[in-house]
C-alpha cells in the first residue's frame, strides 16, 4: 500500500509555528509540546507547515512571501512554513479571549462557573469575530496550498483549530483530514458552559475530520461520551468510532513520545555544561526541580505551598534543599495569566521570607525559557515535581528522567497524560492534596539509592521505547488504512 505521505504533499496546520521572528531580526524557537512534536514530524518527512503569524515580524514575512518560506530553528532543523497574518483585533480575540481563557480553561476543568454568566457574551463575540476569523484565514491558506493536488492529506493540530476542518472540507470534499488534540478532553458537563450553538459549531468542525487523535484512552473516551451526550450521535466505544453525517470518524490514541536522541544531544552541549558547573558550585545536599510554562493548569502555587509545609514539618531539611522553579511566562496578555504570575512571585517571596536565611534562598524562581539551563537542572535534580492539575501529556515528565544522572525521583500528578505511561515508576500524587505533595517530597528525598535507581531506570526504559517517528508512523498507518477503506 502506498504511503499517502509519500505520494501526496503532507500539510500541517497549527496556531504556533516552529519559530517566531522578532523586531531585532532574531529568531526564537516556538515552545511547548505541540512544536516539539511537529518539529519531530517535519524533520522526519517533507511537509509544509501552515501557522499563524504571532509577531509583527512574522506578519511582515507572511505578506512579503505570500506562500511558504524556509525557516531555520535556533535549536536545529529547517522548515517550510507558510505564515498567515490575521487581522490583529481578530487574532487578539481568538488567542486571548476565546482559545485560551475559554477553551483551554474548559479543557483543563479551570472554568470558573461562578463567573460564566458575566463573561459569556464577551467570549461568544470573540468566537464569532476572533476564533472563526482565524480559523477561516488558516483554512483559506490550507485550501490554496492543496490546490490542484489530488487526494491531499492535511494534519490539523490542537484546540485553536476545531472549526477549520469543516471549512476545508466544504471547499475540498476529497481532502483527508486528521486532527490531533494536544490537551485533555474533559467530560461532557464541563462543555455545557458553552451555548449550544457555539458548542455544536465546534463539534461539527472537529467531526469533519477523518481521524481525531488524543494522548490517552481517557481523553478518547471522554470525547466519545461528549459526542453521545452533547451531539446525540451514535458512537462505538470498542472501535473508537463516531457516526456523523453518513461518515465514520475514527477516534484514536497516540501518546506523544519525546525525541530521546535529540534531547540527549542538547544535554551534552558546552552551554549546558556551563550551566551545570554553576549549578553544582551552588548546590546544597538536595535539589527539587520544576520546569513549566507559568500556566494555571500547572498548579505552581500548590507546589510551593507543599514545599512550605514540608519545610515546616521537616526542619532538618532547612538549608539543605533548594527548590529551583524554572517558569516561562506565558499568554501574559490574558489577565488570568498575568495575575497568576504575580501570585507566583508573591508566594515565593513569602516562603523565602518564612524559611530563608542570609545564606540560603529555599526557592529560586527563574522566570525564563532557557532549554539549556533547564537541561543542566534536569541532569542534577533529586526530585522532579510535575504536579499539574490537569495536563494533556507533559513532556517535562519524560525529558527530565531521560537525562537525569542523579537517581532523580519523579513526583507525578495522576491527572497528567504522562501518568498513564509513567505512573508505575513515579510517586503518584493527587495534585490538589497539599499534605500528600509535602509527604511525597519527603518520601522522595529519603528514598534509598537502590529504589531511586530502579524507578529512574524504569522511567528511562519507557521514555526511550518510542520516538516521534513512531508517533507519526502510527498516525500515517491509520491514515493509510482509513484512506484505503474509504
Ligand atoms: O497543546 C498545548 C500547547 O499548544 C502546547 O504546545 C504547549 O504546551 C502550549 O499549548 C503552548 O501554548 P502557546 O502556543 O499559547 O504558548
Amino acid at each position: 500500500m502506498t504511503d499517502p505521505g509519500e505520494r501526496k504533499p503532507l500539510v500541517l496546520v497549527s496556531n504556533r509555528g516552529p519559530v517566531t521572528f522578532q523586531d531585532d531580526g532574531s529568531v526564537v524557537r516556538g515552545t511547548g509540546g505541540l512544536v516539539t512534536a511537529l518539529t519531530g514530524l517535519a524533520s522526519h518527512r517533507p511537509v509544509t507547515w501552515i501557522a499563524s503569524a504571532m509577531t509583527p515580524m512574522d506578519a511582515i514575512r507572511a505578506r512579503e512571501a505570500n506562500g511558504p518560506i524556509t525557516v531555520r530553528s535556533p535549536v536545529g532543523g529547517e522548515y517550510q512554513v507558510r505564515y498567515v497574518a490575521s487581522d490583529p483585533d481578530a487574532y487578539e480575540r481568538f488567542y486571548s479571549v476565546f482559545a485560551n481563557p475559554m477553551l483551554w480553561f474548559i479543557q483543563h476543568y479551570l472554568w470558573d462557573l461562578s463567573n460564566a454568566p458575566d463573561v459569556r457574551s464577551n467570549e461568544i463575540a470573540a468566537f464569532e469575530y476572533g476564533y472563526q476569523v482565524v480559523n477561516e484565514d488558516l483554512a483559506r491558506a490550507v485550501v490554496e496550498e492543496i490546490e490542484g493536488v489530488e487526494d491531499p492529506v492535511v494534519m490539523v493540530h490542537d484546540y485553536h483549530l476545531y472549526t477549520l476542518p469543516a471549512m476545508v472540507r466544504a471547499a475540498r470534499p476529497d481532502v483527508f483530514l486528521s486532527h490531533f488534540v494536544h490537551i485533555p478532553w474533559t467530560q461532557s458537563d464541563a462543555w455545557r458552559v458553552l451555548p449550544q450553538r457555539t458548542r455544536d459549531t465546534l463539534y461539527e468542525g472537529l467531526l469533519a475530520n477523518d481521524i481525531i487523535g488524543f494522548h490517552t484512552t481517557s481523553y478518547r473516551n471522554n470525547f466519545l461520551q461528549c459526542c453521545r451526550d452533547l451531539m446525540h450521535l451514535e458512537v462505538d466505544f470498542d472501535d473508537g468510532l463516531v457516526h456523523f453525517q453518513g461518515r465514520d470518524v475514527w477516534v484514536r490514541v497516540y501518546p506523544l513520545p519525546i525525541d530521546a536522541g535529540a534531547t540527549r544531544q542538547i544535554s551534552r552541549t558546552a552551554r549546558v555544561k556551563e550551566f551545570e558547573t554553576e549549578l553544582l558550585r551552588r548546590r546544597r545536599d538536595h535539589l527539587i526541580l520544576r520546569v513549566d510554562r507559568a500556566d494555571l493548569s500547572k498548579n505552581v502555587l500548590r507546589g510551593f505551598s507543599a514545599f512550605d509545609l514540608f519545610l515546616d514539618q521537616h526542619p532538618e531539611f532547612r538549608e539543605r534543599v533548594t527548590f529551583i522553579a524554572q517558569l516561562m511566562p506565558s499568554r501574559t496578555d490574558v489577565p488570568e495569566y498575568a495575575e497568576y504570575l504575580e501570585k507566583i512571585e508573591a508566594l515565593v517571596a513569602v516562603v523565602n521570607h518564612r524559611h530563608g536565611t542570609p545564606d540560603w534562598m529555599p526557592i529560586q524562581l527563574k522566570l525564563r525559557d532557557d532549554l539549556d539551563e533547564a537541561m543542566a537542572a534536569y541532569k542534577n535534580y533529586d526530585v522532579l515535581l510535575v504536579n499539574a492539575m490537569f495536563d494533556g501529556m507533559n513532556l517535562v515528565a519524560k525529558e527530565g528522567p531521560l537525562v537525569n544522572e542523579h537517581g532523580g525521583v519523579s513526583i507525578l500528578s495522576e491527572n497528567t497524560g504522562a501518568h498513564e505511561e509513567l505512573g508505575e515508576y513515579a510517586i503518584s500524587v493527587n495534585p490538589f492534596d497539599i499534605q500528600e505533595l509535602a509527604t511525597s517530597i519527603h518520601q522522595a528525598l529519603t528514598m534509598g539509592v537502590d529504589e531511586r535507581e530502579r524507578r529512574l531506570a524504569g522511567l528511562k526504559r519507557i521514555v526511550t521505547a518510542r520516538n516521534p517517528g513512531d508517533w507519526i508512523d502510527d498516525q500515517l498507518e491509520d491514515i493509510r488504512a482509513k484512506g484505503a477503506g474509504g
